[in-house]
């Protein structure tokens, strides 16, 4: 009777311990523990190359990628969908439970124009032009040169509007210019001169105008930028004025600020700056 209670209680227990093991095998088997291969998918954007060293791994192994940009382009990030996950050129990450696409991204890089030698020429009535090209000589680190009339002009705005076009007729009608202090031997050490007025009846300022016309042939071949300050009239008619004095300089993109933005011309000078190739300090 004892050897029969003990041999059944020793069954008993095999059957438990054999119940546990068929316990901690299927557990070990469950599907959340089940060690999978995922998938890691690398694509490069325009400029560059991506690779993955495999494209299976298990999850929690270590992933390396590698990107590499082309002359011209600068790495970005790698993404995941709209995510940047890294700036690493070779980005190391563990292996999460799910497959990973990710995209490696570049930036094409402007190449910065050589720093060049520059003149501000300019000529103010009321300062806003004046305003324009100390900011654009701060940008630029150029030198500047103020062109004055010979005979200081009236502060009155109103009989400023009728000799403006007094002496805008005398051009016209006799080619006769205003006297003006400023005159320059050379602009041979200046890669770019840029020339800055206050538009007048939709015209080049008249003291400007006396300067570029008394330096067209020093002024032949030079690359010359134009820039004004205008209440509400676009440029045009100055740029005309220009190519008419100096017929055989080489005109640039012109640049007209209003009159209200003279004292915050920054952001509008770089963009410029940046169309016409000249290098920001
Ligand atoms: C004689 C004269 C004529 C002007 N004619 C015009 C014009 O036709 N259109 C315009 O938008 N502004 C006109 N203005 C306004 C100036 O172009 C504007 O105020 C400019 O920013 C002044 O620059 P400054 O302060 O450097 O002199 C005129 C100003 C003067 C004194």
């Amino acid at each position: 009777m004892k050897l029969k209670k003990l041999k059944s209680s020793i069954c008993g227990l095999f059957i438990i311990m054999l119940l546990a093991l068929v316990n901690a095998s299927c557990s070990n088997g469950s599907n959340e523990d089940i060690v999978s291969d995922y998938m890691v998918t690398v694509t490069a954007g325009e400029g560059g190359t991506a690779i993955s060293e495999r494209i299976s791994y298990v999850v929690g192994e270590e992933v390396n990628v590698t990107a590499t940009a082309y002359n011209g382009y600068s790495f970005m990030g790698w993404y995941e969908d709209s995510n940047l996950l890294s700036t690493e050129i070779s980005y190391t990450f563990n292996m999460p439970a799910r497959n990973i696409q990710l995209q490696a991204v570049f930036e094409s890089v402007s190449q910065p124009s050589e720093k060049g030698r520059y003149l501000v020429v300019y000529y103010t009535w009321s300062n806003n032009t004046k305003s324009v090209a100390d900011e654009l000589c701060s940008i630029i680190g150029g030198n500047m040169v103020e062109v004055t009339p010979s005979t200081p002009y009236t502060t009155d705005y109103n009989t400023m509007l009728n000799v403006g076009q007094q002496e805008l007729n005398a051009i016209d009608n006799s080619g006769i210019y205003p006297a003006i202090n400023t005159k320059l031997d050379s602009f041979s050490d200046y890669d770019v001169v840029f020339i800055g007025y206050p538009l007048w009846y939709s015209r080049m300022a008249t003291p400007m105008q006396a300067f570029l016309h008394n330096h067209t042939s020093l002024l032949s071949g030079k690359k010359i930028a134009l820039f004004c300050t205008s209440a509400s009239s676009g440029i045009s008619g100055t740029v005309t004025d220009a190519r008419r004095l100096c017929p055989e300089a080489d005109f640039l993109e012109s640049l007209r600020i209003g009159s209200s933005s003279a004292d915050n011309s920054h952001d509008t000078l770089v963009g410029w700056l940046g169309r016409i190739g000249v290098a920001v300090e």
